[in-house]
């Protein structure tokens, strides 16, 4: 795959008329780098030993460097000004947490006027995590009275979105509704699009809908993508209609996949890391014939302990 990077220089420097850029933003997860700072030992080494860069954190409460990641996130969107600003999930840790949720609410609100901002609903923000393997109807209820609805669509420019709640689709063993309802939408909205005449369309997930191939299975694509059994009807109606790409996050690394003309692209988090990247954001220019997106890192050091890879 020729390198994202190279592409957007291209892109930006020909001057392009028509397009528009956008940012995308993924795990600004408020109150992670406390739950890493608490984790023993023991469990670090677990993470290291499965092949996972870890920065140790030390010991804290709140969410100091969230915010200070998530803030300087909107204020590059502020100077860069795109046409939007779409935040691809896990906004916070704890899906019942209202410090957390208001937080990363009063930040977002220093986007300036004339920045749209779109909320994606992330497997954390929904309830689902070790813990618990599927969302509920009150943990639904919670996100959508606190950001908004969590499969929706909108159109900028000659382009259709459609944002999808994962999580829904990973696990609807409670919501099996839910689950239903979504690929109703999926199809609809898709069918929207083509019936526009829409140049591209892009969808906006928290959880990539595969990680390498697009038939991959088993027990990692499973748990840190969709499984199979639900990937199929997905993929099926992407590929039916002629989807661009899909832009997730969930796995605070950066992974870059294509099923294929469309690209999976999952980004690196805004918050904590696992990857070598850090943390960052991705620009993505969307002009008549094409898509292209740069990754970049943001300034803002945590307080980890010792020096990280990036
Ligand atoms: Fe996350």
């Amino acid at each position: 795959m020729s390198s994202p990077e190279a592409s957007l220089e291209r892109s930006a420097n020909a001057a392009v008329t028509g397009g528009f850029n956008f940012i995308q933003l993924a795990d600004p997860q408020f109150g992670m780098f406390a739950e890493i700072s608490a984790r023993s030992p023991e469990r670090i080494a677990e993470w290291r030993a499965a092949g996972r860069i870890v920065r140790e954190v030390p010991l804290m409460t709140g969410f100091a460097p969230e915010t200070g990641l998530f803030t300087e996130a909107i204020l590059v969107a502020n100077q860069r000004h795109p046409a939007f600003v779409v935040v691809c999930g896990d906004i916070v840790y704890d899906w019942d947490d209202d410090p957390q949720a208001e937080e990363a609410r009063r930040i977002a609100g220093q986007l300036d006027e004339g920045i749209d901002l779109h909320w994606v609903a992330g497997n954390h923000d929904v309830g689902v995590d070790s813990g618990h393997r599927t969302p509920t109807r009150e943990s639904l209820a919670r996100y959508r009275a606190g950001f908004g609805p969590d499969n929706y669509a909108f159109q900028q420019g000659d382009t259709s979105f459609i944002v999808l709640n994962s999580s829904v689709m990973q696990a609807p063993e409670e919501v099996p509704d839910e689950w239903k309802s979504q690929l109703d939408f999926l199809a609809a909205e898709l069918d929207e699009a083509k019936r526009r005449g829409s140049a591209h369309t892009v969808l906006f997930t928290h959880i990539p809908l595969f990680l390498s191939d697009p038939d991959e299975d088993g027990p990692e694509s499973n748990s840190a993508a969709i499984p199979l059994v639900q990937r199929r009807p997905v993929l099926d109606l992407l590929r039916r209609y002629g989807a661009d790409a899909v832009f997730a996050g969930h796995l605070h690394e950066n992974n870059y996949a294509a099923d294929g003309k469309m690209e999976m692209v999952a980004s690196g988090p805004v918050g904590y890391p696992v990857g070598v990247d850090g943390s960052g954001f991705r620009e993505v220019r969307v002009t008549p014939d094409r898509i292209d997106h740069r990754w970049s890192h943001l300034a803002y050091k945590p307080p980890y302990k010792e020096s990280a890879a990036d």
